[in-house]
């Protein structure tokens, strides 16, 4: 099923469960590789990406099994910490294992991890941290060889809040000698729930969701059950997906906590809002209202909702300004978009302006990475007519059935 069939213009309404966070799970099941024994890793998203994590990790010698109440994980019996090319090879997120196998292991022969079509995406940040605490990198036909003998604390500054680089410094710091002091961590909710899971097996880590963050290493790590958060990217898609084919819909379950950025957005758009217990219940405007975006690192506007707020904005009332801080590439959608009728200029290499139009109308259209072609699919449910979505297997990294959840709010769309 390589595409997606949409029939746009109906007005969603109803209420769809918002699956577990992609990028909460990835940290979490590398992490399991740090304790010995099992872990449950509750509502994690049976996505691909996660899948190609599960394969990651069965080829490291953990015995690992899908089970009613959630992904269990036996990390006793690890042996390497070699990864097989085709595991890692264009997945970005196979990066997060280099600390959790640096901890375990003490040694990693792995791909490199390379660019996408959203940026270069380097790792120095994650390098020159990693080689603080001890570890030697060589590099040798394309793969990268680290060692970490002697795996000790560091006092580490981050001149970027990268999530990554964040993440793999907790995942080695919980393992080195002595205290890791990380000044400008990424404060992401998905670096949290990595805090809180490695807490839960036995680590100390001090100023979760905070700037500072202090590990206290040398601890030794038992499994333990674990539930994933919601994914507030998934949340945010199906949030503009209202914003932009209209009605009123509630999404269970959706992490309104950690979504502040995205819901002040959905305000300016002329959503009306409410964050419960239960989820978010959005009510769409009549049209979207113009606004300029910019995103930030967290508690910022997420660059993962940049795509769908944009193609939300091609039938704003108005003009709208899109900017984007984070990635270098991320408008891929644009010529997408345009097919179906946008008005878009691209003003530099960070920002577009946006003339909203009338209408947009169904065409075929072509996914190239994950959160674009989501937002083509939203972009087909405001279409007239019907919008064919082509590379699909990129939504599928990230959302566990995206035709489902829209139909469970009343739209027309099946995968083809
Ligand atoms: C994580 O990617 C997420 N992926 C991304 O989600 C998300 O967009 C990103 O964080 C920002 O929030 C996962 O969690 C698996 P970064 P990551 O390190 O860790 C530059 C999705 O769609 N940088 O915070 O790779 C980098 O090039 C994905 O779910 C360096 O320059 O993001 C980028 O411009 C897409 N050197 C910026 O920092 C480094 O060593 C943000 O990168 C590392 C990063």
């Amino acid at each position: 099923m390589n595409s997606i069939r949409i029939q746009g213009r109906i007005a969603l309404q109803g209420k769809v469960r918002i699956q577990g966070s992609k990028n909460a799970s990835l940290p979490v099941l590398a992490a399991t590789l740090l304790t010995r024994g099992c872990s449950c890793i509750r509502n994690c998203p049976r996505i691909s990406d996660v899948h190609s994590m599960v394969s990651l990790l069965k080829s490291l010698g953990c015995s690992v099994h899908w089970q009613e109440k959630g992904l269990a994980v036996d990390s006793s019996q690890v042996r390497r910490g070699e990864m097989p090319q085709e595991a890692v090879t264009g997945m970005r997120s196979s990066l997060c294992l280099l600390g959790a196998l640096l901890g375990r292991c003490r040694e990693v022969v792995m791909e490199h991890p390379g660019g996408c079509v959203i940026g270069e995406r380097p790792i120095d940040l994650h390098l020159s941290a990693l080689r603080q605490m001890g570890v030697v990198f060589t590099e040798r036909e394309g793969r990268l060889m680290a060692k970490a003998s002697g795996l000790h604390g560091a006092r580490i500054c981050l001149p970027f809040p990268s999530v990554g680089a964040t993440e793999n410094i907790i995942l080695a710091g919980v393992m080195a000698d002595g205290d890791t002091i990380i000044e400008g961590a990424a404060c992401e909710p998905e670096v949290i729930s990595l805090c809180q899971y490695l807490c839960c097996c036995g680590a100390f880590i001090e100023g979760e969701g905070s700037s500072r963050l202090v590990i206290h290493g040398g601890k030794k790590l038992c499994g333990t059950d674990f539930t994933i958060p919601a994914d507030r990217i998934v949340a945010g898609t199906y949030l503009f997906g209202c914003i932009g084919a209209g009605g009123c819909v509630l999404l269970e379950q959706a992490p309104g906590r950690d979504m502040t950025a995205v819901l002040r957005a959905a305000e300016q758009m002329g959503g009306r809002i409410y964050s419960s217990q239960e989820g978010i219940y959005v009510q769409a405007p009549a049209r979207p209202v113009p606004m300029r975006l910019v995103t930030e690192p967290y508690p910022g506007f997420p660059t993962d909702l940049q795509s769908v707020a944009l193609a939300v904005e091609t039938l704003g009332c108005g003009c709208s300004r899109i900017e984007e801080e984070i990635f270098e590439n991320r408008f891929r959608i644009v010529g997408e978009l345009e097919k179906m009728g946008a008005e878009i200029r691209q003003e530099n290499a960070k920002s577009v302006l946006v003339r909203g139009v009338e209408q947009l109308h169904g065409t075929h259209v072509e996914a190239k990475e994950l959160r674009g072609g989501a937002a083509l699919v939203v972009a087909g449910l405001m279409a007239e007519g019907e919008t064919v979505v082509s590379g699909c297997p990129y939504i599928y990294r990230g959302y566990e059935n995206i035709c489902r959840d829209f139909r469970e709010l009343g739209a027309r769309v099946v995968s083809v």
